[in-house]
């Protein structure tokens, strides 16, 4: 299917007039629509290409014995499911490969909205690089959108992020309380 393009928006607006800010807003909008086209056209052919879309395994090498990273995830409901990965791991992989339904619609080239999720604790926020225009742009097309929000799919383990929990948005389209079903991460 062909994509739609994305109009650029000029480097740096400034508002020399209320029209020249009318005008940005214009662009704005017109790439925001775009931005929707080509998630909802990714939608389609990942349906299109998967009978059981929600599920999929991805794979991660295990931790080196006392490299481990400690992360949490904790679904909609409250349920926590902790994990010890590696270095690098990014939080989308993490889920999948876990069996947690995180959609990840684009594959993680920061063209959707649906691996959002929250960061419980600011100081580990602030720890992790801030997210890029990109990032930003798909961020505000996120539900439940928070001051700590990101997308899985962007933020990458480090030693930093140790003990990093990090919550799925109440609406999400990105897991379900009942994906859980029949998979069996380490739940704690
Ligand atoms: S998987 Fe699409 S933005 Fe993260």
């Amino acid at each position: 299917m062909a994509q739609p393009s994305i109009p650029l928006i000029s480097k740096s607006p400034r508002c020399f007039s209320s029209l020249a800010c009318r005008q940005h807003e214009a662009q704005i909008r017109q790439r925001k629509a775009a931005i929707r086209q080509q998630i909802q056209a990714l939608e389609l052919s990942r349906r299109k290409f998967s009978s059981n879309s929600i599920h999929r395994h991805g794979h991660l090498d295990p931790p080196k014995p006392g490299e481990e990273i400690h992360v949490t995830f904790i679904d909609k409901d409250g349920e926590k499911y902790n994990f010890e990965v590696s270095e690098g791991d990014n939080l989308l992989d993490i889920a999948q490969a876990n069996d947690l339904e995180m959609e990840g619609a684009c594959g993680g080239s920061c063209a959707c909205s649906t691996c959002h999720i929250i960061i419980s604790d600011p100081d580990k926020y602030d720890a992790i690089p801030e997210p890029d225009d990109d990032e930003n742009d798909m961020l505000d097309l996120a539900f439940g959108l928070t001051e700590t929000s990101r997308l899985g799919c962007q933020v990458k383990m480090t030693p930093a992020l140790d003990g990093l929990e990090v919550k799925l948005p109440a609406m999400t389209r990105n897991m379900q309380a009942s994906d859980f079903g029949g998979v069996n991460p380490k739940h704690h």
